[in-house]
C-alpha cells in the first residue's frame, strides 16, 4: 500500500502573492484530529516531493483543506502555488501534530496564538465542537504584516458564528484577535508584546493570562515559537505532550533546523 493517497485538487483560492489555500478530495480512510498535520506534496520527477501542512478544514468534513505560503524558489511551493482544479496531490496517510486539545489540562481560557500560515490548525480546531467543551473561551490570535494576509477573516468573525451545527458555540465563545504590524489596523502589533504586556485580554475584556487557569496553544514562525518558549520557562509553564496534559503546547514540525 503506498504511503500517501492521491487526492484531486476541487479549488484553489489565492489570499496574496504569497499566499494561497486549496481543497481537495479526502480519501474516508484518511482520518485526524483537529489540530494534526500530515506531508503533502506532488509527484516530481516521478518523486514524491513532500512537506508538513496541516489541515485547516474540521476533521469532519467531506473534503480537505490546506493553506499555504508561495515560497519563489522553494522546492515545493513554487510548484504547488500553480496548482487547478483537477489536479493530483499527495495525502500522507499518517496524520501526527503536538496542537491536541486533549494534550492540555482542563482551563478556563484556551489561547491559540499564530503568526502566518501558522493559523492553518487553528482553523481546523475552531470547527471542531470538542475543543469548545469545559472552556470559557477560546479566543484565536492572529499575527500578519499586512491585513491581506488574515487568511479566513471573513470566514471565522462572521460564516462561523453563523454556522448551522457550530454556530451557537462559536458565537457564545469564540473570540477573534486579528493584528498586524506593518499597517493601520484595529489590532496592531505582535502576538508576543500583546500577550506579554497584558494589552490583548485586557482589550478583550478578559482576565490577564495565567497558567494556573488559562491554556495556551501555539503555531508560526521560529522566532515566535522562541519568544514563547523564553516567557513560558520564566513562568514555569508546564508543557502538554502526547502522554502527560500541560498548561500549554507548541507546533514545531514547521521550525526550520
Ligand atoms: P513583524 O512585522 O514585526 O516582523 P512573517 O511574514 O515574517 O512570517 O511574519 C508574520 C508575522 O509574525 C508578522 O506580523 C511579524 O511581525 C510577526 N513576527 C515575526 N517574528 C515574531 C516574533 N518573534 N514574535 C511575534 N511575532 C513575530
Amino acid at each position: 500500500m503506498s504511503a500517501f493517497f492521491e487526492e484531486k485538487v476541487l479549488s484553489v483560492h489565492h489570499w496574496t502573492d504569497t499566499l494561497f489555500s486549496f481543497t481537495c478530495t479526502r480519501d474516508p480512510a484518511f482520518r485526524f484530529k483537529s489540530g494534526q498535520f500530515t506531508m503533502i506534496g506532488l509527484l516530481v520527477d516521478g518523486k514524491p516531493l513532500l512537506r508538513a501542512y496541516s489541515m485547516v478544514s474540521g476533521n469532519w468534513e467531506e473534503h480537505l483543506e490546506f493553506l499555504s505560503i508561495k515560497v519563489p524558489d522553494g522546492p515545493l511551493t513554487s510548484r504547488l502555488q500553480h496548482i487547478k482544479v483537477g489536479d493530483t496531490v499527495l495525502i500522507g496517510r499518517k496524520p501526527v501534530g503536538t496542537l491536541l486539545t486533549e494534550s492540555l489540562l482542563p482551563g478556563r481560557n484556551l489561547y491559540m496564538v499564530a503568526t502566518g500560515t501558522g493559523l492553518a490548525p487553528f482553523m481546523s480546531l475552531i470547527r471542531d465542537p470538542d475543543t469548545y467543551e469545559n472552556i470559557e473561551k477560546v479566543v484565536l490570535i492572529h499575527g500578519c504584516r499586512a491585513v491581506a494576509e488574515l487568511a479566513y477573516e471573513e470566514l471565522i468573525a462572521h460564516e462561523l458564528p453563523q454556522h448551522e451545527l457550530l454556530g451557537e458555540l462559536a458565537a457564545e465563545k469564540l473570540v477573534y484577535y486579528p493584528t498586524v504590524t506593518r499597517e493601520a489596523f484595529i489590532h496592531q502589533g505582535r502576538v508576543t508584546d500583546l500577550i506579554f504586556s497584558g494589552k490583548l485580554p485586557a482589550d478583550l475584556g478578559l482576565p490577564p493570562v495565567d497558567k494556573e487557569q488559562d491554556r495556551v496553544m501555539l503555531c508560526g514562525s521560529p522566532g515566535l515559537l522562541a519568544d514563547y518558549t523564553a516567557w513560558f520557562k520564566q513562568g514555569a509553564w508546564l508543557e502538554g505532550t502526547n502522554s502527560a496534559r500541560g498548561q500549554f503546547v507548541i507546533e514545531k514540525a514547521f521550525v526550520e533546523k
